[in-house]
């Protein structure tokens, strides 16, 4: 049995910003509500043409070069995305075209917020096996026109960006690796958090593009109870599993998606808060590229280091959620 490093990590903002003041302009919401709402202050949006894939290309770019390889290198590419470049063929695979890798295999991973772990569990599992060496983990969105900038319930949380992994096999006796990961879904909780349009329920027809079918709808609240919940769920499963204790945790990465819940989850863990990774002021909720654009800032600004114990937790759309434990 093999296990698994991270190599390198990489991140990308797109270069727009969209303020809490510029929101204040197009809905009736302003910044003070926003910031002690949700703790955001900006989201980054993509230029116009500018793709999911553009956005993990620059990412997976600093990632490799972070991990000394080179494209050519990789044996799978994982991207989780709800909001990639077109419904067909996987971003995954414009992503393999503009790095110029070799005929291996490349896919899209459906599993919102919670996608990227999801994509690094797998990956996991690929080099546990001894079946790759090499695997890039891609989290990337391009959120922003999926918004509809008349709700301001929705509108003035989610941003674009991207981040990336490359995951290695580690070397016999290396302990900087992953401990283990905990995946899980509770579908009862589907309709918190949809995009009902574009699929075969609400297929694509001018009726439903008129109705604001493609724009993500939520129940904040509901999410809200949710996520802190399945969020201390999972970090507590992943403790227990490895006996490790949270005084022994040197960095919490939770999802990104509100400061009130990710500092909701440290309170349930008497976790210090100055030990949580926490950027969602500069780039708001940036669904599946959150933990990993959140972990490169934090390794990029010398929080984290190696030999540290990292534990990540997320939760998302589906109701997804899931841990994973690290020794970075
Ligand atoms: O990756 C997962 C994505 N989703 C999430 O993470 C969402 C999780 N939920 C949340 O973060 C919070 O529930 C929100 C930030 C969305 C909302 O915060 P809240 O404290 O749960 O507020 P609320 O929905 O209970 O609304 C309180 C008030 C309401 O007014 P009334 O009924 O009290 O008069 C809302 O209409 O705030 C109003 N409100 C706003 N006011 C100003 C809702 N959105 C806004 C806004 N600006 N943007």
């Amino acid at each position: 049995m093999f296990h698994t490093r991270i190599a390198g990590t990489g991140s990308y903002l797109p270069e727009r910003v969209l303020s809490n003041f510029d929101l204040e302009k197009l809905v009736d919401t302003n910044d003070q509500w926003i910031r002690e709402r949700t703790g955001i202050e900006r989201r980054h949006m993509a230029a116009p043409g500018e793709s999911t894939s553009d956005l993990a290309f620059k990412a997976s770019q600093r990632a490799l070069e972070a991990a000394k390889i080179s494209a050519n290198e990789l044996d799978m590419i994982i991207f989780a995305t709800i909001s990639g470049d077109q419904m067909m063929p996987a971003t995954a695979c414009y992503l393999h075209d503009k790095l110029g890798c070799k005929q291996i295999p490349a896919f899209d991973l459906a599993a919102a917020c919670s996608g990227f772990l999801y994509g690094l569990s797998i990956a996991d599992q690929f080099i546990r096996t001894g079946m790759y060496k090499n695997i890039l983990v891609v989290g990337a969105e391009v959120l922003h026109n999926f918004m509809d900038y008349k709700d301001r319930e929705t509108c003035i949380l989610f941003g674009d960006a991207a981040g990336a992994f490359v995951v290695s096999r580690a070397e016999v006796g290396d302990k900087n690796v992953i401990m283990s990961s905990h995946l899980k879904a509770e579908g009862s909780l589907a309709e918190l958090l949809v995009v009902p349009g574009g699929g075969s329920v609400k297929p694509p027809s001018l009726d439903s593009l008129n109705a604001g079918d493609m724009f993500v709808k939520m129940k904040g609240r509901e999410i809200y109870k949710n996520a802190v919940r399945v969020m201390s769920q999972c970090a507590q499963e992943a403790l227990e599993h490895n006996k490790v204790k949270i005084e022994d945790v040197a960095w919490l990465v939770p999802h990104q998606a509100n400061t009130r819940i990710m500092e909701a989850v440290a309170d349930h863990f008497d976790f210090p808060k100055d030990r949580v990774i926490n950027i969602v002021a500069e780039m708001g909720n940036t669904s599946s590229a959150t933990v990993p654009v959140a972990f490169d800032t934090a390794v990029r600004d010398g929080r984290i280091q190696r030999g540290q114990i990292i534990l990540i937790t997320v939760f998302g759309a589906g109701l997804t959620s899931g841990s994973l434990l690290l020794r970075y």
